[in-house]
């Protein structure tokens, strides 16, 4: 879902794609049924103000945590993209109101994964041999 049109090229054929805005999509339009995982790479178009940003960021962040109750199966999960800021640890109190467990993390860049990958190293393998290690 986007509220821009969403390019299929790529994209299975079971992919279902919506050109909406998700502040007014209710459960019914999407199927009715809930979901096993709500995956949110959503964002607000950057101004230069990272505040400004941040807060629109945080405020999707919510539409998505208000639809969990309805939208999310008991036991699914959601992953979902947030620019960080002051209102971050507010987003994750309400998050654990919500889901037995929550993580904050920030994925690796492009330019990471490039390297990663030049070192013959997938983000999957690290990220595994650092918990192994204990690390975060
Ligand atoms: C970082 S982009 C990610 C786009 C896509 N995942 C990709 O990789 O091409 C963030 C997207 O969130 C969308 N977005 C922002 N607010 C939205 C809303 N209320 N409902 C649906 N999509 C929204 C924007 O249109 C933008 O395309």
């Amino acid at each position: 879902m986007d509220l821009k049109a969403i390019d299929p090229a790529g994209l299975p054929e079971n992919v279902e794609l919506h050109e909406a805005d998700l502040c007014e999509l209710d459960l019914a339009s999407l199927g009715g049924e809930p979901f096993d995982v709500m995956l949110s790479d959503m964002a607000p178009d950057t101004t230069g103000d990272p505040f400004g940003d941040h807060h629109r960021s945080i405020r999707l962040c919510n539409v998505l945590l208000d639809r969990v109750p309805e939208w999310l199966r008991p036991g699914g999960n959601l992953v979902m993209k947030v620019f960080e800021g002051e209102a971050y640890r507010d987003l994750l109190v309400r998050a654990n109101g919500l889901f037995q467990k929550v993580k904050g993390f920030k994925p690796f860049t492009a330019e990471e994964v490039k390297k990663l990958r030049a070192k013959k190293l997938t983000p999957q393998q690290v990220l595994a041999e650092r918990k192994k290690l204990g690390l975060k």
